[in-house]
């Protein structure tokens, strides 16, 4: 794994919005398709909806038949901007995410051109960043396509992992409500966040796991690694990664092979130029070093002898592990120059996972 020059320009970025019909769209994440409820979902619907861990959180009671969750898609869900959460893997609706324009659970502080963001996901699907996946998704539509200037979010209160997904995504808290009676009744207390749009356009960057279509991204991974027969012999079985912001441009790219007894290498790292020295390659090894932490005990990445990506690595943590003698001149096709340099050798860093890493 090397860096190279590249030219920045938005990339492809597997996000794509279509109209099926008045108030229906079908909208895209890397690893969701958010579409419209149709009665033929009602026996997944209710495989998930019917667990009590799911709707009296969020103040509704758990579907008690197939025909009660089909009586759920044929009304509830029919409002505009309702869509099922559907796994692109399995084509199976997992959870429901919807905006609300002022009937939903809304606080008396919601204004016109604001809207209210709902969500859940099916127990089995918890804690693999999904719903902030939607989420996000949903916040483009809700600021680029319908004009909206603010959107709200609540959580009663306890519901941490609700919060956890809107700080996630960028909300801040905006006010707490008590005594509200919620649908089933039991009088609860509310927290309210909001994010508006200048908050949504300056916001942050977030991280996913890329699970096919890998070679959307060649641009950047030839820029961590510039010859496509080299990507070819790791990309497949490594675990891929991207960062994007708000807008969906594509921020930086990884990908991390399990190399065996604990070892995790990183093979290819790519921050596109027109991002780059703005800590987002070292946001990104932060990311992989929490995500495989407790799971392996090293993470390795080799380069060429560049001094500035060995002192990006020596900065991001790492320390010097070994080297294999001529990697560059006998396995690639011509030679590799970097800063007036030709690469020869494979030069391996390590860092060690531990605990807070
Ligand atoms: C709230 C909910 C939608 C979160 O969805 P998700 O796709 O699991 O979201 P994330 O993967 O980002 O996880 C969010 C947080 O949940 C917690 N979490 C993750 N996996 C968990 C699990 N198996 N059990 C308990 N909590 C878990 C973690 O705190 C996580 O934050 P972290 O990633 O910083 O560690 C989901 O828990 C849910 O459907 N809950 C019931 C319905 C609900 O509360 N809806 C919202 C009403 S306001």
């Amino acid at each position: 794994m090397k860096s190279k020059r590249y030219l920045c320009r938005r990339l492809s970025t597997n996000s794509t919005t279509t109209k099926m019909g008045k108030n229906q769209h079908v909208l895209t994440t890397e690893r969701l398709i958010l579409r419209p409820w149709t009665e033929d979902d009602a026996q997944s619907l209710y495989k998930y909806a019917k667990h009590p861990a799911i709707g009296p959180i969020a103040g509704w009671p758990p579907h008690t038949s197939i025909e009660n969750s089909r009586e759920i898609i044929r009304t509830v869900f029919a409002a505009p901007e309702t869509y099922a959460v559907v796994l692109k893997e399995t084509e199976e609706p997992v959870g429901s995410i919807g905006i609300m324009f002022g009937d939903g659970l809304h606080s008396a502080d919601m204004q016109p051109n604001e809207a209210e963001i709902g969500y859940w996901i099916g127990v089995p699907y918890w804690g693999r960043g999904l719903t902030p996946e939607a989420v996000r998704r949903l916040l483009r539509r809700c600021f680029e396509d319908l004009g909206l200037k603010a959107v709200w979010c609540g959580y009663y209160d306890g519901n941490l992992q609700s919060k956890r997904v809107m700080e996630k995504c960028g909300f801040r808290f905006h006010h707490t409500e008590t005594g509200k009676t919620s649908p089933l009744g039991d009088v609860r207390t509310e927290h309210f966040m909001r994010l508006t749009k200048q908050e949504w356009k300056a916001g942050g960057t977030y991280i996913a796991p890329v699970i096919s279509q890998k070679k959307r991204y060649l641009p950047l991974l030839l820029l961590g690694d510039e010859q496509e027969s080299a990507i070819d012999q790791y990309l497949e079985r490594g675990d891929m990664f991207v960062m994007k912001n708000n807008e969906e441009d594509t921020i930086a790219t990884a990908v991390v092979t399990d190399e065996g007894d604990g070892v995790m290498e990183l093979k290819n790292l790519a921050v596109a130029p027109c991002h780059q020295r703005k800590g987002y390659g070292r946001k990104m090894i932060e990311y992989l070093c929490n995500h495989y932490k407790g799971r392996c005990h090293t993470l390795l990445a080799g380069t060429g002898e560049s001094n500035r990506t060995i002192a990006f690595y020596e900065n991001c943590g790492f320390g010097y592990s070994h080297r294999v003698a001529n990697f560059f001149t006998q396995n690639y096709d011509h030679l590799i120059v970097e800063d007036g340099q030709t690469l020869k050798d494979m030069v391996y860093f390590a860092r060690k996972l531990e605990k807070g890493s």
